[in-house]
């Protein structure tokens, strides 16, 4: 190879041909390295006269740059060519990978569920701002000043705005909806709600509601036992057992509370009902009056009734979920189990 010249090896670089791996490896061997051509002409250095080192080191390093640039582009191209290849191979007559369908996810299946019975009931739905004023979520519920859910330690206030907070109860949304419109009313409302509450199983500081409120002239707590009734069979199916018990809500009087009979035991006692054979799964009464009056309602010409029920529990007792702090992490091995409700 050394007594080639420098312009013959020019020239066998120029004319070489690197189309396919084994010549780009031949090629690579031959020009690059140490024990190339190139480290050689570079050895020889010694051997030549000291005028002509300066120029005989350029055109050896020229013909080195050149070798590199061309090995390069090569291995660029082969690169391409191999991947246009695989796409090539690919066959598209072979069936597809088949997709998993998406999911509802739990609370919002439940929503549904729960906003299409009350829908057949005659109830429409509406939904209000999470973030409220001290009137809509407390005074005008008729909560007193001193009353502890008002404490910083219950409720999340908006930073240096003390008379605003993240609502507590969806509760707040049948303030809205009486001062805005006039009786008879037949709402629902879903949605949101925030308490200070240190994270557990079975309490999470967001969680979600869904308010309902019927005000007419003739309204009575039978109209509330039956409406409720109904729901819980079309919710827990037909036969579910259910009992209403005396109850206090600042907002309505008299108040109670609706237990349905656990679903797990069946009334036999067990861990998810403390042994009780009851689950406590709303709470309700009718409206008191001085709310009607705080919105701008006559309780000599109306009344009505209110409830409200977490969605949360209402998930968890008819899935069994046992713990409520699922719903929040997005774990898809828990979310899958729900597709198609
Ligand atoms: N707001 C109550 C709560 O968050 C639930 C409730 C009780 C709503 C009685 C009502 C009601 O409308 O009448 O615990």
């Amino acid at each position: 190879m050394s007594e080639l010249s420098l312009e013959q090896l020019q020239q066998e670089l120029a004319s070489a041909v690197l189309d396919t791996p084994e010549a780009v490896e031949a090629f690579r061997r031959r020009w690059i390295g140490r024990k190339s051509v190139v480290a050689a002409l570079m050895q020889r250095i010694r051997e030549i006269p000291p005028e002509q080192r300066r120029a005989y080191g350029q055109q050896v390093n020229a013909l080195k740059a050149a070798a590199e640039a061309k090995f390069r582009e090569a291995v660029e191209t082969l690169k391409a060519q191999e991947l246009e290849a695989k796409q090539a191979a690919i066959d598209v007559t072979l069936d597809g990978v088949p997709l998993e369908p998406g999911a509802y996810h739990p609370l919002s299946v439940v929503m549904q569920q729960v906003v299409s019975i009350f829908r057949e009931l005659g109830f429409e739905t509406v939904e209000g701002p999470e973030i409220v004023d001290d009137w809509h979520n407390f005074t005008a519920l008729n909560t007193p000043e001193d009353h502890p859910a008002r404490e910083m330690q219950d409720t999340f206030y908006v930073h240096r705005h003390p008379d605003w907070l993240l609502r507590t109860h969806t509760s707040a949304v049948q303030v809205y909806e009486m001062e805005r419109r006039r009786p008879p009313l037949r709402i629902i409302s879903p949605g949101r709600v925030y308490r200070n509450e240190t994270i557990s199983a079975r309490a999470h500081c967001i969680f979600h509601q869904v308010e309902g409120l019927y005000i007419d002239t003739v309204v009575t707590f039978a109209d509330l036992k039956q409406t409720l009734y109904t729901f819980v069979q079309r919710f827990f199916g037909t036969g579910t057992g259910v009992r209403f018990r005396p109850s206090y809500f600042p907002f309505t009087e008299p108040s109670a509370e609706m237990d349905i009979a656990c679903l797990i035991c069946h009334g036999k006692g067990c861990s998810v009902c403390k042994h009780t054979g009851w689950v406590e799964i709303l709470g309700c009464g009718m409206v008191d009056p001085q709310v009607l009056l705080n919105c701008n309602i006559d309780p000599a010409a109306y009344q009505g009734f209110a409830f409200g029920m977490g969605i949360e529990r209402l998930a968890m007792l008819k899935y069994g979920i046992d713990d409520i702090r699922l719903f929040f992490e997005n774990d898809h091995r828990f979310l899958s189990q729900f597709i198609g409700q």
